[in-house]
């Protein structure tokens, strides 16, 4: 059993059937195919007809392409203290886009203006890494979610001070079934400039999309893809996932389920003696504090990840496949160690 990520998840299976349907005969490759086409329009239908889209593997590399088409050489990135883009990519956005990250104070995962503020300094100084990008995740890294009018806040706040916007949305789809926003709100009509839309982490095998809304920074995007070793070339194997993602509401059942089933971990937990729990579970992340000799036995119970080791923190997280059985026997391994006091 696992509760380390959203990555331990199979592929779902109506995802995988379209991946063997993709597989027959010859199509052009370098995303010219019809299914790559179609799964280009399905997301305009969804973000809006102004989206332009750009498949590529991964979403270190989405991020990191995002960053490098949006900034300018002598310009830094403001992001939360705790952001992936800082923590868990190897450094590919310093190495590869050749920036600066500008850490900034967070609240449960969550960046405000007055702390952004504080890194508006020394503007126009020649010594010193000009601002250029905001960039939000969403949710959050502890599994949080920003509101609809903060994000409008967020990104009013950037384009006053001249930045450029980006959202690491590797879980974009809690972002809609949680605040109940179609994604044309959280799309197109959200003024960012570029958002990397996960798949992988919501019943993919592989697969990220770039959702840029501006005209000239997609001509960039096409270029860097490919320059920064992203362009799929058997395109259609991608498209056929994103194409079965979005049928029949298929990504909002996957979100729906993951989501329910943290909701159940973390009311399971909230009241066992010894549990902290240190975030509000806005998505299918539930971050909790146990005593530190009961992770041993819990991680052989169940896979997961210590994400703080001074505070033994733990990070508890649920997939579309997460089954109720898991939770269940998770929570009575808990109470155990709770009532086993001696
Ligand atoms: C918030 C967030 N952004 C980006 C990524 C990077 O994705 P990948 O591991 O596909 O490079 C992850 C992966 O866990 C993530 O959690």
């Amino acid at each position: 059993m696992s509760l380390g990520s959203d990555n331990h998840s199979s592929v779902h299976p109506k995802i995988m059937q379209a991946l063997m349907s993709a597989n027959t005969g010859k199509a052009p490759s370098y995303g010219t195919d019809p299914l790559s086409n179609e799964a280009v329009e399905i997301f305009k239908s969804h973000f809006g007809e102004k989206t332009n889209v750009f498949f590529v593997f991964n979403g270190t590399a989405a991020n990191t392409i995002a960053i490098k088409a949006l900034l300018k050489p002598y310009q830094s990135v403001l992001c939360s203290d705790v952001a992936h883009l800082n923590w868990d990519e190897g450094g590919a956005p310093e190495a590869i886009a050749g920036t600066k990250l500008v850490l900034v104070k967070s609240e449960d995962g969550k960046v405000t203006i007055p702390e952004l503020e504080k890194h508006m300094i020394r503007l126009g100084d020649q010594h010193f890494m000009q601002p250029g990008v905001l960039s939000i995740t969403q949710p959050t890294e502890l599994g949080t979610l920003y509101t609809l009018k903060e994000l409008h806040e967020l990104i009013a706040w950037a384009k006053s001070k001249n930045l450029k916007t980006h959202i690491d949305g590797a879980r974009y789809v809690h972002t809609s079934t949680r605040l109940g926003v179609d994604f044309k709100k959280l799309g197109q009509d959200l003024g960012v400039d570029i958002i990397s839309f996960g798949g992988t982490k919501n019943g993919l095998m592989f697969g990220e999309a770039l959702l840029c809304f501006d005209k000239d920074l997609a001509t960039d995007l096409k270029y860097l893809r490919k320059q920064f070793l992203q362009l799929p070339s058997k395109s259609r194997y991608l498209a056929a996932q994103f194409k079965a993602f979005f049928k029949d509401g298929l990504w909002a059942e996957m979100a729906n389920h993951s989501y329910k089933m943290a909701q159940a971990l973390h009311d399971g937990l909230k009241n066992i003696e010894g549990v902290t729990i240190m975030h509000p579970s806005e998505c299918n992340a539930v971050f909790a504090q146990f005593p530190k000799q009961w992770i041993k036995p819990l991680k052989k119970h169940s896979f997961f990840y210590v994400w703080d080791q001074h505070t033994w923190t733990v990070r508890l997280m649920t997939g579309f496949d997460t089954e109720p059985s898991e939770i269940e026997s998770f929570i009575n391994k808990v109470t155990e160690l709770s009532n086993n006091k001696e």
